[in-house]
C-alpha cells in the first residue's frame, strides 16, 4: 500500500507531506569523516519514506509499517527532556535538533535493510528532516540538514557518528558518487558507471552483529582525537604521511596504527577519484583492497565474517573488495565482472556455511538519488 494510504488508514486523515531518503554504501573513505577527511559514498535505491502532518495538541504519534502498525505516543515536553526508547529516539532526536514546536503524526515505512551497515538510521533521520523542512518552510540547506540530523544522532540517540551517512542520504545524485569534504561539507559529484564496463558492485551483508553503540567506534574516534592533540592540529586532516612517519615515537603503537589508517585512507579516496575519472577499475580495485587491509590491520574494525567475504570474493575473481561502514559486522562490497556475479555469491555462501556463519544476503544497487519531497 502507498504510504499516503497507510498514513490515512493509521491516523484517520491524510498526511500533509511525504518525503523519502536512501541508505548508502561507501565506495571508499572509511572511518575518516570524523577526522575531517574525504569520503566517497553513494546512495542505494532502498529508501525510507516518511509521511507527516501537524497536530495542535503537542502530541507526537508515530506508526511504523515495520513495527506492526502500533501507535507510539509521546509529546514535546518528553522530547525536550530527551525521553524515548529504542528506534523512536532517532525520530525524537530530529524533532529536537530541528526545534520543532508543533505536535505531529508520523508514519514511517523503512525499506533500507536493518543492521546491514547500509545506514537505515540516516535514511530515517533524513526522510523526517526533509519532510519537516518542507512542512514548516524552514528553508534549511542540505549541509544544514546534515549537521542537524548528525546532532540528533550524536546528542539525542547517543551514537558518536560522523557526518558521512546523513550527507550522502541528503545530497546524493543518481549515477554519481559524492566526494564529500567532511571539513566544510563541500561536494563534487563523481560519475560511477560500472555497467558500461560490464562490472558490478556486489553488496554482501554478512548478517554479523553491527552496533556502533558498543564502544569500539567511540574508542577509534578517541584515538584519532588523541593523535590530533599530540600534533597540536584540529584533526588528522592536517597530518601528512611524512610527518606521521617522522614523529612515530611520539605515539603509542595503537595511536600510530589508527592515525596511519586515517592518513592513508584520505590519500586513497583522492586516488580513487582519479581512478574513476580515468575509468581505471583495476586501480580502483587495488585501492578497495588496500582500504580493507588498513581497516583490518591498522584500524581493527573488521571481523571474521567480513574478512571471509572479502577474501572469498577476491579468490573468485573480484577486482577489489572491502568492508564498508562502521565495521564489526555489517556489509562488504566487491567490484566484480557482471558475468561472475552468480559464482562469487555462491562461493561466499559456501564459505560462510563451511565456517558455521549465518547465511549472507546479497544486494546490488546503482548509485541513486538523495532525499526528496514526494508529495
Ligand atoms: C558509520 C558512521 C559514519 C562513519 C562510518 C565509518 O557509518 O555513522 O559517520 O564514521 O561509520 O566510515
Amino acid at each position: 500500500m502507498d504510504i499516503r494510504e497507510l498514513f490515512t488508514k493509521g491516523f484517520g486523515y491524510p498526511p500533509e507531506v511525504v518525503a523519502s531518503a536512501p541508505g548508502r554504501v561507501n565506495l571508499i573513505g572509511e572511518h575518516i569523516d570524523y577526522s575531517e577527511g574525504f569520503v566517497l559514498p553513494f546512495a542505494i535505491d532502498a529508501v525510507t519514506k516518511c509521511a507527516i502532518a501537524k497536530r495542535d495538541d503537542g502530541k507526537i504519534r508515530i506508526i511504523s509499517a515495520q513495527k506492526k502498525n502500533e501507535i507510539i505516543e509521546s509529546n514535546l515536553e518528553a522530547i525536550a527532556a530527551k525521553e524515548g526508547s529504542a528506534w523512536s529516539r532517532y525520530i525524537y532526536g530530529v524533532i529536537w535538533a530541528m526545534e520543532i514546536d508543533s505536535g505531529l503524526d508520523i508514519y514511517i515505512d523503512g525499506k533500507v535493510p536493518l543492521g546491514a551497515g547500509l545506514s537505515s538510521s540516516a535514511a530515517l533521520e533524513c526522510s523526517l528532516a526533509t519532510a519537516l523542512n518542507h512542512l514548516f518552510h524552514l528553508e534549511k540547506t542540505l549541509p544544514e540538514l546534515a549537521r542537524l540530523t548528525q546532532r540528533a544522532e550524536n546528542e539525542y540517540v547517543g551514537v558518536p557518528c560522523g557526518i558521512m551517512d546523513q550527507s550522502i542520504s541528503l545530497m546524493a545524485r543518481a549515477g554519481y558518487g559524492l566526494l564529500l569534504d567532511c571539513q566544510d561539507l563541500s561536494t563534487r559529484h563523481i560519475k560511477i558507471d560500472f555497467a558500461s564496463r560490464s562490472l558490478r558492485l556486489l553488496i554482501i551483508d554478512t548478517q554479523a552483529h553491527h552496533a556502533l553503540t558498543d564502544g569500539g567506534y567511540a574508542k577509534r574516534r578517541e584515538s584519532c582525537e588523541e593523535v590530533a592533540k599530540i600534533f597540536s592540529i584540529a584533526s588528522l586532516r592536517q597530518l601528512s604521511m611524512e610527518s606521521l612517519l617522522a614523529h612515530k615515537t611520539k605515539l603509542s603503537d595503537i595511536q600510530f596504527k589508527r592515525a596511519h589508517h586515517g592518513v592513508s585512507e584520505m590519500l586513497r579516496v583522492l586516488d580513487a577519484v582519479k581512478a574513476l575519472e580515468a575509468e581505471d577499475f583495476e586501480a580502483l580495485g587495488q585501492l578497495l583492497n588496500q582500504s580493507h587491509n588498513s581497516l583490518r590491520d591498522d584500524y581493527e574494525v573488521s571481523c571474521p565474517e567480513l574478512d571471509l567475504a572479502v577474501d572469498t570474493a577476491l579468490r573468485s575473481g573480484a577486482l577489489g573488495a572491502r568492508m564498508v561502514g562502521g565495521g564489526f559486522g555489517g556489509s562488504a562490497i566487491a567490484l566484480i565482472n557482471e558475468s561472475d556475479a552468480g559464482a562469487v555469491s555462491l562461493a561466499i555462501e559456501k564459505a560462510f556455511a563451511k565456517n558455521g556463519f549465518k547465511a549472507p544476503r546479497f544486494f546490488d544497487s546503482l548509485p541513486s538519488d538523495g532525499a526528496k519531497v514526494i508529495s
